[in-house]
């Protein structure tokens, strides 16, 4: 039986608690609900690699409550610095080079000599890590290649019996996963995935456009899975009109038999995204048609999560 835990002091006590003892709990993040464990305990990270049937070279994100926090596991240089005085806490992961003896399961960087680190915004896993005291590994909350979950009861859909508990924090307010960046030989920063802060705002404070590149890619592993944050039907991008039998996902004027935003909001949409796609699954959804999305700030993330989505299995 998975615990579901109120958010307050007596929920993130509860939380702590099962932490401490090398449980894994997934929590509430302003992105998406992370499935939580000691980052410095190797059964716990164990514990989150099968609770999720993740392949065990994809390395996950610590995150932490302060500053003291980042120095006691990674290098800051003088960019990070920057991204760091921007946008912490926020939706950016930043990847740093790990310090010797910094308390990190080899499990968590699948043996980089270089750590994801986030100092998140929500308020509830804020407190969470300040009770626990120590880095938090999560990945977002879903089985391996399945829709990441912007609601307790998404995580549950997928997770129920097979995680300790969950801390329940309503709606995740972005929606959509961190930004990761990291830095290469000459310390440049590059985009590594697309995420909660747009290109432009990390170029605006960096002062130069960031190159991208493939999460796979950078991480030198048999690459990141090009179907991911899939629902279970087949989805067919740039639609304009729904094709018999397909159920349509509309955004702006493209209307559909669910909207990822009316308007036309890149920010309601990237937050309703992962939300409408649990939707599809529980409506039995088997051909899905989605509206065109602007290829312009957020609109990049969620277009990049779109066509994960579409790729064939
Ligand atoms: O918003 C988020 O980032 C959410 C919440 C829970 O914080 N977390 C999340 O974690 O999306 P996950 O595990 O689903 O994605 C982490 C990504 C992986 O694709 C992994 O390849 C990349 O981070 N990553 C982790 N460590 C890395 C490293 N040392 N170098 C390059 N990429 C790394
Ligand atoms: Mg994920």
């Amino acid at each position: 039986m998975t615990e579901l835990l109120s958010p307050d002091p007596i929920g993130l006590a509860r939380a702590a608690a099962l932490l401490r003892g090398g449980a894994v709990v997934a929590i509430p993040t302003e992105t998406v609900y992370g499935l939580a464990g000691n980052a410095a305990d190797d059964q716990a990270v164990a514990g989150i690699y099968a609770a999720k049937g993740r392949p065990s070279f994809n390395p996950l994100i610590v995150h932490v409550a302060d500053r003291a926090g980042v120095d006691r596991l990674v290098e800051v240089g003088a960019e990070a610095e920057k991204l760091i005085a921007a946008f912490w806490p926020g939706p950016l992961t930043l990847v740093l080079p790990l310090k010797e003896g910094a308390p990190v399961s080899p499990l968590v960087t699948a043996g980089l000599p270089t750590l994801a680190v986030r100092m998140p915004a929500h308020p509830l896993a804020r407190d969470l890590l300040t009770v626990f005291g120590g880095g938090l590994a999560a990945p977002s909350a879903n089985p391996s290649g399945r829709i990441s979950p912007t609601e307790a009861a998404h995580v549950l859909s997928g997770l129920d019996g097979e995680i300790a508990a969950v801390v329940d924090g309503g709606r995740c307010g972005v929606g959509l996963e961190s930004t990761i960046v990291g830095f290469d030989d000459a310390g440049r920063a590059v985009v590594l995935r697309e995420g909660g802060v747009t290109a432009e705002r990390l170029a605006e404070v960096l002062g130069y456009p960031l190159d991208t590149r493939a999460e796979g890619e950078a991480i030198n592993a048999p690459g990141q899975m090009t179907s991911h944050y899939a629902p279970q039907g087949v989805m067919r991008l740039n639609a304009t009109v729904a094709e018999p039998g397909e159920v349509m996902l509309g955004f702006g004027a493209t209307g559909g038999d669910l909207t990822l935003s009316a308007s036309g909001d890149l920010i309601e949409a990237a937050s309703n995204l992962f939300r409408m796609m649990h939707a599809l699954d529980e409506m039995g959804a088997e051909r899905i048609a989605v509206a065109p999305v602007p290829d312009e700030g957020l609109g990049r993330a969620i277009n990049d999560r779109l066509r994960r989505a579409a790729a064939p299995r």
